[in-house]
């Protein structure tokens, strides 16, 4: 038998994967899955393109009222299960008076994370490609038919996507092989002080270019007039997917969470660290853009076309534009362990593989399936189906749908299924906290996340 579970509740239980070694290992491997792609490429320009200050406004709403409910529900039943997700969902179904076949949530996050990483992978070796790009001066004093030739060239090299992508994906299954406390923790020990720090020196940068002002009144200035009813639930969306909910990701990671440590209290802080990385990202991106007045609005181009073109004409940008890119590497790599890690706990524990086993098996089977995106973009971009490519059918079943349906049940079963008992236990005592808690939990985030899904799935809207 793995587990000892002699007494009730679930002081007795261990996980088989180790402890964090603290409340701020904790704290900070929960940051590194949630500050990513989502924060430094996509929070920008939906904010730029929904009113800026309206859209941030309405999504810090979003983010308390929604993100944070949803995040503790996950901790919790992590916690108490202390297993990977799916025997997690079986377990406590089954302890609360329910049915084993909740484990199908945790099916369809190990699923969800395998598919996100498949793509996300892909992106990340871009950004990967792009820091010798940025150091060895290409983008200096180029134009934006130069910038766009150099971001079609590589996207349309299978060989040259496969790399990055192969070198991105070794890297991830690199540090999880390590295991919770030698891999996961020292990897995000060391990468999220870095990311913040770099961060800084790319804002001091931003604040020198000139275009400060201009950034700054176009990310807080409330124009409620811009904001449209989607873009209400764009932020909504956006909660979630910033803050890695919906897929077991943050729940594998309370699985290791001490007895001890307060969930509200982390659950707070990964939430405010999460906000600040995108603001600091808004901060960083659209000086830089108004700075040499370019489109703030160009949407997945901003990053990969605009900022380079930004860098390229500015003193200094060689330098600063491979620091952005370094930046949004380890971002990305720090998410990609949070992605990953579901279903190597599960591997581990299902089939009694070792890590480094589990880990080749999981990180192996991702990168088959992201030759699907690498190749969307060349060999197989005629290949073309209900949303498009391969690349836009996974990116549209995981965000638009798998994510949406994963949070509303994980809030579901934290606040209907499972008991007042249990939830008080995890989150410390039946106190005030707990009664809000409890109360967005059962009622204002499954409706605001069935609001969303329905409009994604398009049945509203
Ligand atoms: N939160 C990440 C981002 O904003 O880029 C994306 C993500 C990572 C989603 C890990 C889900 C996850 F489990």
């Amino acid at each position: 038998m793995m587990f000892k579970e002699e007494e009730s509740g679930t002081a007795q239980r261990f996980s088989l994967h180790g402890h964090w070694s603290s409340r701020l290992a904790f704290v900070l491997a929960v940051t590194g899955s949630a500050v990513g792609l989502g924060n430094i490429w996509k929070f920008p320009y939906i904010a730029g393109e929904n009113g800026g200050g309206a859209f941030v406004m309405v999504y810090l709403v979003c983010v308390v009222a929604i993100g944070l409910p949803v995040m503790m529900a996950e901790i919790l039943i992590g916690r108490r299960g202390r297993r990977n997700p799916v025997a997690t969902m079986a377990l406590l179904g089954e302890e609360e008076g329910a049915s084993r076949q909740w484990k199908w949530l945790g099916i369809m996050g190990v699923v969800a994370g395998i598919l996100i990483l498949s793509y996300y992978s892909v992106v990340a070796g871009w950004t990967l490609a792009y820091i010798p790009k940025s150091m060895s001066g290409a983008f200096s004093g180029a134009t934006v038919e130069d910038v766009e030739v150099i971001f079609t060239n590589l996207i349309g090299s299978w060989v040259s996507v496969t790399i990055a992508h192969t070198l991105f994906m070794a890297s991830t299954v690199f540090v999880v092989a390590h295991g919770v406390e030698r891999g996961l923790e020292q990897a995000v020990r060391f990468m999220v002080p870095a990311l913040l720090l770099l961060m800084l020196v790319l804002l001091g940068y931003a604040v020198t270019s000139g275009g400060f002002a201009a950034g700054v009144s176009f990310m807080f200035t409330t124009d409620f007039d811009a904001l449209t009813w989607d873009g209400v639930l764009q932020a909504m969306g956006q909660a979630f997917f910033t803050l890695s909910l919906g897929m077991g990701a943050v729940m594998a990671y309370g699985a290791y969470l001490p007895e001890e440590t307060s969930i509200t209290g982390s659950s707070a802080s990964v939430v405010a660290a999460d906000t600040l990385f995108a603001i600091l990202a808004g901060l960083v991106i659209f000086p830089l853009v108004f700075a040499n007045n370019l489109d703030p609005a160009e949407g997945p181009g901003l990053v990969f076309v605009t900022l380079p073109l930004a860098f390229g004409q500015m003193a200094g940008g060689a330098f600063f534009g491979a620091v952005f890119f370094i930046v949004l590497s380890i971002a990305a790599w720090t998410s990609a362990l949070g992605l990953v890690e579901p279903g190597v706990a599960w591997v581990v524990e299902h089939f009694g593989r070792t890590r480094m086993q589990a880990s080749v098996m999981v990180g192996g089977t991702i990168w088959a399936l992201g030759l699907g995106t690498a190749l969307s973009f060349n060999v197989l971009s005629d290949v073309i189906f209900l949303r498009g490519t391969i690349y836009q059918n996974v990116e549209y079943l995981t965000s638009n749908i798998i994510l949406p349906l994963g949070g509303l049940l994980i809030t579901v079963f934290a606040g209907w299924v499972m008991c007042r008992n249990s939830t008080s236990e995890e989150l410390g005592g039946a106190g005030n906290t707990y009664k809000l808690w409890r109360f967005l939990a059962r009622y204002i985030a499954p409706a605001a996340i069935l609001l969303v899904f329905l409009e994604a799935i398009g049945i509203i809207g």
